[in-house]
């Protein structure tokens, strides 16, 4: 019988590093009840210490998943310890994972604490864990880059403490995959304890190895992979769930373990990450990509018709493509759309909130006769907005005239009180900015502007990311509608509420 692999997934800690992808308690929720439906073994729902708004996050996500064990970030610190053990308290099961960095450049420079000193704090962070719960893992930041001999002091004081997990980041995404592997291979045999724990692999992707280094791990005796979903991350981002999880099920031949992972999931959950943060999926990425099971050349299509196995190594419907059948009209019943939804990984906090969403859908079937999976979510996104929704779109009036200036009337309710305000420019979404613009005057920069069909036909729902930076910080807002240009108004005042909720928080690593 083969081993069974972990799967962490950190779409809601090192994936909401990334600048720009930030995600309200919300957001955060409904993408971590896809990843317990997906049965991801670990979801770290955050670092509780980060700011109020981090720590109600992960409260919440423990609150609310029930089949995942939750975890928070901890720097190997005592109130950090302590933040996290509080947030976890409502969770089933609980994981604190703590963490300290071991390079030379890191220990020097950063931590400015000799290689003795950082060993006891990691020893006295794991202890101080064990007051919380019996699951608690400990990463060495860095380690790609820290000496070996030191990697085995500290990990077997750190087993020896009580840490259950021994996680392996390639912080900065150094290494390449044979070395990675070795590394993984010396130290589980090196360190005298290591089968009182399970070793971790965490790669980032600087180079574009994160995936083939978090594999090469498992081939050497990783029993866990940390992942985020379509590889969000900082920088060039983390290692691709929906990578590692595939791999490894495809080449069962080559890897003496497997996941538990229900991978029809994995498609909704890549599009809900990607409509949340405003971080699209480039066609031609692995899995989740547009063109990822797209056969354009005619002799590939020949053969595929023929036998599929001519060209094709897993079954698109595997990963959830495909499964966007036609499931509701307008005839279907608040019931109907309730299942459905549920059956798709949402759920409502509210009677009120579904009442408001079956509205929205029930306006979008008069538009648009038929109404697929992918435009239930998008319309969800649309109605699970900020929580502090100060500024609501009322009315938008667009005229548009072939040789004339497009003209955009808008009305907002601010805080309760509405305001018009009229706008000509070349655009009818430039003009439809400039008149918010105009009514709010908020000191934003749109950083992006994107819009993208939820389905074919020219019926479908445009799906429109901005991202804006304010006073340093990226923000991200969406919308949806089957206009493109009250879509665009949607989604700058969906960043906009989030720029006006936004509260200050710390980065784990600086
Ligand atoms: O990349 C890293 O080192 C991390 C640690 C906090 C595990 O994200
Ligand atoms: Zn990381």
């Amino acid at each position: 019988m083969s081993d069974k692999l972990i799967i962490f997934d950190t779409t809601l800690r090192d994936g909401e590093q990334s600048p720009g992808a930030s995600m309200t308690k919300d957001e955060k929720v409904r993408i971590a009840k896809v990843l317990e439906k997906m049965r991801v073994d670990i979801i770290e729902a955050g670092f509780a210490i980060a700011s109020p708004g981090d720590f109600a996050a992960v409260q919440a996500v423990a609150n609310v998943v029930k089949d995942s064990t939750i975890c928070s970030l901890a720097r190997a610190l005592d109130k950090d310890i302590d933040r996290a053990g509080e947030a976890l308290k409502g969770a089933n099961s609980a994981r604190i994972h703590t963490f300290i960095a071991t390079s030379d450049i890191h220990m020097k420079m950063k931590l400015q604490m000799t290689p003795d000193q950082v060993v006891e704090q990691a020893v006295r962070s794991v202890k101080r864990a064990t007051k919380y719960t019996n699951d608690i893992e400990f990463s060495p930041e860095d380690a790609g880059r820290s000496n070996e001999d030191f990697l085995c002091r500290i990990i077997e004081k750190a087993i020896a403490a009580g840490a259950t997990t021994i996680n392996i980041p390639d912080t900065v995404g150094y290494n390449i995959p044979h070395q990675f592997g070795a590394t993984m291979k010396s130290l589980i045999e090196r360190i005298p304890n290591s089968d009182k724990a399970i070793f971790s692999a965490h790669c980032h992707n600087d180079l574009g190895l994160a995936v083939a280094n978090s594999l090469s791990a498992v081939l050497n005796g990783a029993r866990q992979v940390e992942c985020t979903i379509n590889g969000l991350g900082e920088r060039a981002g983390n290692t691709a769930l929906e990578e590692v999880v595939m791999a490894v099920r495809t080449r069962q031949d080559e890897f003496d373990c497997d996941t538990n992972i229900d991978a029809t999931h994995i498609l909704s959950a890549s599009r809900l990450v990607s409509s949340v943060t405003g971080f699209i999926v480039q066609p031609n990425k692995a899995i989740v990509g547009a063109n990822a099971f797209a056969h354009e050349a005619g002799i590939h299509q020949d053969g595929v018709l023929k036998h599929r196995e001519t060209y094709e190594i897993m079954r698109a419907e595997d990963v959830g493509w495909n499964a966007n059948q036609l499931v509701l009209g307008k005839h279907s019943g608040r019931n109907a759309f309730k299942a459905r939804l549920i059956e798709l990984g949402v759920e409502f906090d509210s009677e009120e909130s579904l009442n408001e969403a079956f509205r929205r859908f029930k306006e979008l079937a008069d538009k648009k006769h038929e109404i697929f999976d992918e435009d239930l979510q998008a319309l969800v996104s649309e109605t699970q907005v900020v929580e502090s929704e100060h500024i609501k779109l009322v009315s938008l009036k667009v005229t548009c005239e072939t040789g004339e200036k497009n003209q955009a009337t808008v009305v907002l309710s601010i805080d309760g009180n509405e305001k018009s305000m009229t706008a000509e420019t070349s655009g009818s979404v430039d003009a439809t900015f400039s008149a918010i613009n105009k009514l709010l005057d908020m000191q934003v920069n749109l950083q992006l502007y994107s819009v993208s069909n939820v389905t074919q036909g020219t019926d479908s729902l445009g799906e429109v990311n901005v991202r804006l930076e304010h006073n340093g910080k990226i923000i991200n807002g969406q919308g949806a509608d089957t206009d493109i240009v009250i879509a665009s108004a949607k989604a700058y005042l969906h960043a906009l509420n989030k720029v006006l909720a936004d509260t200050d928080r710390a980065h784990p690593q600086i």
